[in-house]
Order: structure tokens, then C-alpha cells, then sequence
């Protein structure tokens, strides 16, 4: 009778905790990565406001900034995925104390009426930075956190890796990853396939075009063909996102991981900074499209109809990143005005 049980106790958990289970299971949701490094972005009870308007449901914040958890409060319709500092990541793998009071600090206050839905230890921390090989006992060390605060809340704990583990990701099916990478994430995708969360993946088809333009139509980019424009096997690629993403679930199953799933924590196209790759149009259509495949459900060729969230980045040009194309990412001006019409607001 096992296998009757996962569904009756999904029904229960619905039936428990009503719309909070609701919101935090309907996958297909799309978000907006909310960045700080400018020096003139509107206060965060502001863009909490504007997320709310637009209709975004995912914030995403790099970092446990208190003045934006306080904003966030009572607002639990809007989603948050919420990151600890890469710094932190060696103290939280190395101390269980160290562990405890983050998220006695970051968590226990907020998470009743803020809808933590992932934590995320660290951003793009494999394959490069030094924390890497500690990144899986990290995130062992926050759970173990939240079960000694007593956080009753289904928040899952996670990290984010870039494309940039990959060392092979085309054709989609050879895709594997780096050896340098291949350790740390043998370990992380060990931690989520017992936990059940998701990895949460920073993939941009604009970077793979604009370093690859004359191999890569920008159609493919764009999701605009309208005829397969790769054949993998049996598989056929319409848009190079897709084979992004499953180039990385290829990798996936290649360390035994097949089991894990992924959202998109990060994607998105720059309005300028790198001409004629970078526009307005072609900013908008590719943010526009990207909303409606993930919202449509239909998964990737390799796993038809998964559906996963995806983040979009960013809300604002950040006027203190890189000069070019990093300060370009924003949907929004830092005085709230769109940049091209995407949201309903
Ligand atoms: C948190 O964000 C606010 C608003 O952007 C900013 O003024 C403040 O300096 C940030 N705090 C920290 C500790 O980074």
C-alpha cells in the first residue's frame, strides 16, 4: 500500500495548510531577481510595492538584508527565495553554531509572515570560489539549523550553480560536467536528492550568443524558431534555453543525480551595453517568451512537462556593478519606470 501513501499525504498537507502549501507547490512560477548594488534604487518597501503591482511572484534576494525581509513582511503572496553570503559558507560548514545563528537571525523572526520558500547557500560559488567543497555540509548545517530553531515551515535548502560547471553541453545529451566541479556537486545533489530540493541553475543563452554569434542564430536565443534547430536523438530543440537546461540534466545523470530536479534562479538579456546583441527588443522579447515557457508548463524536451520556476534577472539597472552589459540586466529603470513593457504595472 506504499504506493498509495505519497499522495495521501500530499492531500493532507494541503488540506493542513491550505493556500501557504498551495503557493509554495504550484511550480511555473516566474520571478524577478531583486539586486542592491545601486546607489539610487527606491527604498524596498517601494519595490516590494512595484513586485506586488506587477504581479511578479518570486523575489529573489542575494542576501539577508533586513530592511528588505521587514518590507516583505505580511506579504506572503509574494515568494521568496532567500540567500546566505558566499563569506559564510566555510563558517556554516565548519560550526553548527555559526549555522544556528543565521538563521536565528535571519530566519526565525521573519519566516511567519515572510514566504521563505528556498534558502540559497551562496550564488555560483562551484566550480571557482574557495567554498566550494564546503558548500553541501553548509547547506546539511542550515537544515540542521532549522530543525534545532523549531522553523516550522517547509523552506528548502539549496544552492546556485552557473553553466559554467558545464564542460560539455552540446549536443544536449553529451552534456557533463567539469571535473573540478563534479566533487562538490556529487556531494550538494546527494544532500538535495534526501531533502527533495531542487538545484537552482543561473543559465543565460544570451552570453552563449553573443560569444558565439556566428554558430548561434538569434532566433534560437530568442525562442522565435519556429523549426527544430537542433536534433538530438530523438529530441528536438527549439530554442537553445531548453538545450541549455537539458544539457545540464544530462550532466545530472552522468554523477547519478537524475533524481534531482532544477528551477532557473537566474536568466536574462541585456537592453544595452553590447550592440547589436544587446537591445530594448531584444530584451524584451526574450524576457516576454521566457515568462510564457515557464508558465505554459511544458518542461524541456528531455523532461516534457516538469514544470519549474524560473527568475528572471533583474528588477534594476544597478548603477555600481561592471560598466556594460552587468548595469543592463534591469526591467526597471531606479526610478520604477519600465525599461520595455513586460508586467501588467
Ligand atoms: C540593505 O538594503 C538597504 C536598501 O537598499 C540598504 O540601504 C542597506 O545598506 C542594506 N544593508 C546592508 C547591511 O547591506
Amino acid at each position: 500500500m506504499d504506493f498509495f501513501r505519497p499522495a495521501s499525504t500530499a492531500l493532507l498537507l494541503l488540506f493542513i495548510f491550505s493556500d501557504q502549501a498551495l503557493l509554495k507547490s504550484v511550480l511555473g512560477a516566474v520571478g524577478v531577481n531583486y539586486g542592491l548594488n545601486g546607489d539610487n534604487l527606491p527604498v524596498p518597501s517601494e519595490v516590494v510595492e512595484l513586485y506586488g503591482r506587477c504581479g511578479i511572484d518570486i523575489l529573489r534576494v542575494f542576501e539577508p538584508n533586513h530592511s528588505v525581509l521587514d518590507a516583505l513582511k505580511g506579504r506572503r503572496n509574494l515568494v521568496v527565495w532567500l540567500g546566505t553570503r558566499n563569506e559564510d559558507i566555510q563558517g556554516f560548514a565548519a560550526d553548527q553554531l555559526a549555522a544556528n545563528s543565521w538563521v536565528n537571525a535571519n530566519v526565525v523572526p521573519y519566516y511567519k509572515s515572510v514566504n521563505i520558500a528556498y534558502i540559497t547557500v551562496g550564488n555560483e560559488v562551484v566550480p571557482d570560489d574557495a567554498a566550494a567543497p564546503f558548500v553541501a555540509k553548509a547547506i546539511k548545517n542550515i537544515m540542521q539549523a532549522l530543525v534545532i530553531a523549531g522553523v516550522k515551515s517547509d523552506i528548502k535548502v539549496t544552492t546556485v550553480v552557473p553553466m559554467s560547471v558545464m564542460a560539455v553541453s552540446y549536443t544536449p545529451s553529451a552534456g557533463a560536467f567539469s571535473t573540478t566541479a563534479i566533487g562538490p556537486l556529487k556531494d550538494i545533489t546527494q544532500v538535495l536528492g534526501t531533502s527533495g530540493a531542487p538545484l537552482l541553475l543561473n543559465a543565460y543563452p544570451y552570453f552563449a550568443y553573443a560569444s558565439n554569434p556566428q554558430q548561434i542564430s538569434l532566433d534560437y536565443a530568442l525562442f522565435k524558431s519556429t523549426a527544430p534547430v537542433v536534433v538530438d536523438g530523438n529530441l528536438k530543440y527549439f530554442n537553445l534555453f531548453d538545450a541549455m537546461v537539458d544539457s545540464f540534466y544530462s550532466a545530472l545523470e552522468k554523477i547519478g543525480a537524475e533524481g534531482v530536479r532544477i528551477d532557473i534562479s537566474e536568466t536574462g538579456w541585456p537592453s544595452k551595453g553590447n550592440d547589436p546583441f544587446t537591445s530594448v527588443d531584444n530584451a524584451a522579447t526574450y524576457n516576454k517568451k521566457f515568462v510564457e515557457h515557464v508558465r505554459s508548463g511544458a518542461g524541456t524536451p528531455k523532461r516534457p512537462n516538469v514544470k519549474y520556476d524560473g527568475v528572471l534577472f533583474e528588477m534594476f539597472n544597478e548603477d555600481l556593478k561592471t560598466a556594460g552589459v552587468e548595469q543592463n540586466f534591469g526591467m526597471f529603470y531606479p526610478n520604477m519606470h519600465p525599461v520595455y513593457p513586460l508586467w501588467n504595472c
